[in-house]
């Protein structure tokens, strides 16, 4: 057997939310793949169960250095300012620690964009260091704008309904309205966040999962912005399927999908986080219940038992889903998603259309882009309300509408699979970056 203190080592440095760590965990299975050895350091919670699905990868723990009580109550801008501000010490004695344990043995540290912290270790080290973007290359984009605002030079208020309406420079079809702000906290804090994680950092390429067939003019105008290689290998989940779920699948789903109608089912998911009003749970369950659509729906809110009644007699509630099977179930005709990237590109990996109901920040972006770039989904706008769930839903899975969305969709899941296979984007952009980690 191959000694693992042989093969060169990465240190992954992932985000600990489920839509981050998925990716994360992702890339390092690819890039184990091409001969790398893997070592994750993560915080005290959120781990990623060791043994089970990556039996070869090491686990380190970075030292809490945010209580677990106060995430919540921090907020996302707060709760990442000061886990990257008390991150750096911790980060460094881990890295010291790995570098003696496998004889200065590491290649390259890739963080998540959100974990800078990183950087400090890199740099101490002298250990170059590269970044993983887990959302969108646009979305991508848009951080390098707004860690731009109101600098020298570059003086626009965002919030000037004038400039709302203006085009992002390069960016189209993207306007100022559109950058991804909303449901970040307050502006000058969050665009501080954008300051940090753009204007700091030293990392020697970005390694963002999207392909190019997506997302191209996006991808040149990075590339000629950060002028440091970008590469865009994804969608990470055909090539490596690991699973990193932090919560337990209720496969249940599968056998009552497997029981209904080729293409009649809506899946309902808004991903590991968002959370929904009351009163909102309770037009969907009503309407979703009117349109006579068989319904798969994620949902940890509990309903009232007398709605609970007559959801399940047309549907089909869990916690948590198998998604990307669920997606790729011959039963699912369309998905409505909160649009969290990875959500967007196991739906586009299906080609199945969607309804799109972001919650906030780049959610935005990518239902745009559902809607008005790739024309696979259109977004429900406005409050949740009966008629209007029931009307979408009849949209998506019944009306000819659907018809042009769906065959779209599948056009962009051939080119997403053929851009992973021997000589696609993706996989060769997976192979520049082996080759560009082997020569650092
Ligand atoms: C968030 C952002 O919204 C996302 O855009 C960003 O890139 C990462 O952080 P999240 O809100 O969790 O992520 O959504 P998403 O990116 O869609 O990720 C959710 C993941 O959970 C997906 O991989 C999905 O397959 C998985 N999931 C969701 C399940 O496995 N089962 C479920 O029932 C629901």
């Amino acid at each position: 057997m191959e000694k693992i203190a042989e093969k060169r080592r990465i240190v992954l440095v992932p985000f600990p939310a489920q839509g981050h760590i998925t990716p994360m965990m992702q890339l390092g299975q690819a890039l184990s793949f091409k001969g790398f050895s893997i070592t994750v350091a993560q915080g005290a919670y959120n781990q990623v169960s060791s043994s089970q699905h990556f039996p070869t990868f090491q686990f380190v723990t970075i030292p809490e250095s945010v209580p677990v009580s106060q995430k919540e109550s921090l907020g996302l801008v707060e709760f990442l300012m000061k886990l990257n501000k008390n991150s750096e010490a911790r980060f460094k004695d881990c890295v010291a620690e790995l570098l003696l344990q496998n004889g200065n043995d590491i290649a390259c540290i890739i963080y998540d964009e959100l974990m800078y912290f990183s950087e400090a270790a890199a740099k101490e080290f002298k250990i170059p260091s590269v970044i993983l973007s887990t959302a969108s290359a646009t979305n991508h984009a848009c951080g390098c704008v707004l860690s731009k605002l109101n600098a020298e030079k570059f003086l626009i208020d965002i919030e000037d309904p004038e400039v709302q309406d203006k085009v992002v420079e390069n960016l189209d079809p993207l306007r100022y309205k559109n950058l991804p702000i909303s449901g970040m906290g307050p502006l000058d804090r969050f665009l501080e966040i954008c300051r940090e994680v753009f204007n700091k950092r030293t990392d020697s390429a970005v390694i963002i999962n999207t392909a190019s067939c997506l997302e191209s003019s996006s991808l040149s105008w990075l590339k000629q912005e950060l002028n440091i290689p970008v590469f865009p290998l994804g969608p990470l989940h055909i090539t490596a399927s690991a699973n990193s779920s932090l919560l337990e699948e209720d496969r249940s789903c599968i056998e009552w999908l497997n029981k209904q109608v080729p293409r009649s089912v809506i899946y309902i998911s808004f991903g590991s986080k968002a959370q929904m009003e009351a009163k909102e749970v309770m037009e969907m369950a009503w309407g979703l219940c009117d349109s006579n659509q068989p319904f798969l729906w994620v949902i940890s809110e509990s309903l009232p038992e007398e709605v609970s009644k007559i959801v399940l007699e047309k549907g089909y509630i869990v916690k948590w889903a198998p998604q990307k099977e669920v997606l790729g179930h011959p039963a699912v005709g369309g998905f409505w998603s909160h649009c969290g990237w990875n959500s967007t590109l196991e739906s586009i990996v299906e080609g199945v259309p969607m309804i799109c109901r972001p919650f906030k920040g780049e959610q935005k972006l990518n239902a745009i882009y559902v809607e008005s770039v790739w024309r696979i989904g259109f977004q429900l706008q406005g409050e949740v309300e009966r008629a209007g769930v029931e009307r979408a839903v009849k949209r998506l899975i019944v009306d000819g509408e659907v018809a042009g969305m769906r065959e779209r969709a599948l056009v962009l899941k051939e080119k997403l699979k053929a851009s992973v296979r021997i000589g696609g984007s993706s996989y060769k952009a997976l192979d520049e970056l082996a080759k560009y980690l082997k020569t650092e």
